[in-house]
């Protein structure tokens, strides 16, 4: 793989994506992992990513200079090339101006028929972040750009394979930036573009046969992308030894639970186990508005009826004896690779892990992990999806909370209100992917206020009904977003539909608040 080692802040994952993008595998590592160890894992290529610190902080990351002895091509980004050129003899100083933004850059002559930046325009416009900068190169090293705060803003030393640059190459704003990654990737590291997520599925499957033998695995089933891809991929690697559990908890919106019970099994063959707990949940919600006390009653009441269910897909197993199999001893979970790399990496052969207690299941079901998904990143789990077959519906669904419409009643939950809700956000959903904007849009919360009443007047009558908040909003990754600008056609339609054909609704409302200081769900 290409390594990409981590000096903190969000850098490394965009690099590690953008490396992939280029087709090349690459994985991130922390800078606290020794030498020989990276070494270990083989690296074609090394690219330390940028970082908060400053490098003469006392505390800062150091890159160990060893590092540049053993022979791999490595590139060094923003604090990553200031490290670099530190460890190597150079000098790297406060210059008294801060480059953030779009900065340009002059390369020197010559500098375009090197490697790192071979056919360059002689300016460019790049994205910076930076306070310090390197003064001076270290030895051996041909300086390949400039810019007003940075003497040295890229450098290579051809003959040992390292290169380095002040800004974010992987940063879209870098005009050149994808092109820079690549000049190294393929020329200055001689790497193939070879990879595609694809090539995890015949991995993936090879590992987990050889994992699980005949014994029989578990999955849950939400729904969602990353459980259906992780269970399409797992059936692959070993059929009927899988068995799927959904629990439909009666939250789901209009279709969700066929595509599940229908789509999902005529598309990959699983074996399905459907549990119809509604009523349960239904239940257990009645009378309760708090929005932290319906999250626990869901999470709770799911615990439950999924352990019920994997005890009795285990007792099915034990009954039918050896000749069908042998025990259940695994579960599939769609873990994806940013929630491994936030939670400090650790790898097991076949990406399967031992766990305890997974997800609150209980001690006495023991189960061993199986998360074939923990390389890859949620485009490319989407693009083995596709591969696999997995319904495209479900390959590019937005994301749905797990407690469902539960939460987008405001008041008490109820059937007769989940109807209501159900069918104002069928109509939303169908607009808006009439009107193509599915890609464009994070996700599109539809909100009943169900303690809130307001007159209208219908037809020839005075109304008294229910207000519904449209919640469409757009993000990278919902730890910030905004408000979407939708067409103002495209939310008349859903209000005249929805006002027109769900009775107990006479209101249709935006919700203009970005996050922060909203969340996106109401509650
Ligand atoms: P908030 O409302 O916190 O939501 O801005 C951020 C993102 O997370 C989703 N969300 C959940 N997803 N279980 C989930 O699987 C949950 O309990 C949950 N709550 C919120 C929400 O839809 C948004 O994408």
């Amino acid at each position: 793989p290409v390594l990409v080692i981590d000096y903190g802040a969000q850098y490394a994952q965009l690099i590690a994506r953008r490396v992939r993008e280029a087709r090349v595998y690459s994985e991130i590592v922390p800078h606290t992992m020794p030498v020989e160890q990276m070494l270990e894992k083989e690296p074609a290529a090394i690219i330390l990513s940028g970082g908060p610190a400053s490098v003469y902080a006392d505390s800062a990351p150091g890159t160990d200079p060893a590092l540049f002895d053993t022979g791999v091509p490595v590139l060094g980004i923003c604090y990553g090339f200031q490290s670099m050129a530190q460890a190597l003899g150079g000098t790297v100083a406060q210059t008294g101006t801060r480059e953030y933004g779009g900065t340009v850059v002059e390369v020197t002559e010559g500098a375009g028929s090197g490697e790192l930046l071979a056919g360059s325009p002689e300016r460019q416009t790049v994205w910076m972040s930076h306070g310090d900068a390197v003064e001076a190169a270290p030895q051996g090293f041909e300086v390949l750009a400039t810019s007003e705060g940075s003497p040295v803003a890229a450098f290579e030393d051809r003959r040992r394979r390292l290169f380095g640059m002040q800004w974010h190459p992987e940063v879209k704003h870098s005009v050149l930036g994808q092109e820079a990654l690549e000049r190294f990737l393929y020329d200055g590291a001689g790497l193939a573009p070879e990879w595609t997520p694809g090539n995890v599925i015949a991995e993936q499957v090879e590992a987990i046969r050889a994992a699980v033998g005949n014994d029989r695995v578990i999955c849950g089933l939400s729904g969602g992308v990353d459980s259906s891809v992780a269970a399409a991929l797992v059936q692959k690697a070993v059929g009927d030894q899988l068995t799927c559990v959904f629990v439909d908890h009666g939250l789901l919106r209009a279709g969700e639970a066929e595509q599940v019970e229908q789509d999902f099994v005529a598309a990959t063959g699983v074996n399905l186990k459907v549990v119809d707990a509604s009523e349960t949940f239904l239940a257990a919600l009645a009378g309760v508005s708090d929005p932290e006390t319906k999250r626990k009653i869901i999470g709770r009441e799911f615990i439950r009826t999924f352990e019920q269910a994997a005890r009795e897909v285990v007792a099915e197993a034990e009954t039918e004896g050896t000749t069908a199999g042998g025990e259940v001893k695994f579960l599939v979970q769609g873990t994806l690779y940013p929630d491994v790399v936030e939670s400090g990496g650790g790898e097991g052969a076949a990406n399967i892990k031992s766990h305890h207690n997974v997800g609150g299941l209980p001690e006495d079901l023991q189960f061993r992990l199986i998360e074939p998904l923990r390389t890859l990143f949620k485009d490319e789990v989407r693009a083995v999806g596709l591969e696999l077959g997995v319904p495209e519906s479900i390959v590019w669904r937005q994301p749905f909370p797990g407690p469902g419409l539960g939460i987008r009643i405001i008041g008490e939950v109820t059937a007769e209100r989940l109807e209501v809700l159900r069918a104002a956000d069928a109509i939303a959903r169908e607009e808006l992917t009439r009107a193509g904007l599915d890609q464009e849009i994070w996700q599109c919360p539809v909100v009943l206020l169900a303690d809130v009443r307001s007159v209208g007047v219908q037809g020839d009558g005075r109304t008294y009904g229910h207000p519904i908040v449209l919640r469409p909003v757009s993000s990278e990754d919902a730890m910030t977003a905004d408000w979407t600008r939708l067409p103002y056609d495209v939310l008349a339609t859903i209000s005249n539909r929805i006002t027109n054909t769900v009775p107990e609704v006479n209101r249709v409302t935006l919700d203009v608040t970005s996050k922060p200081p909203g969340t996106i769900e109401w509650e």
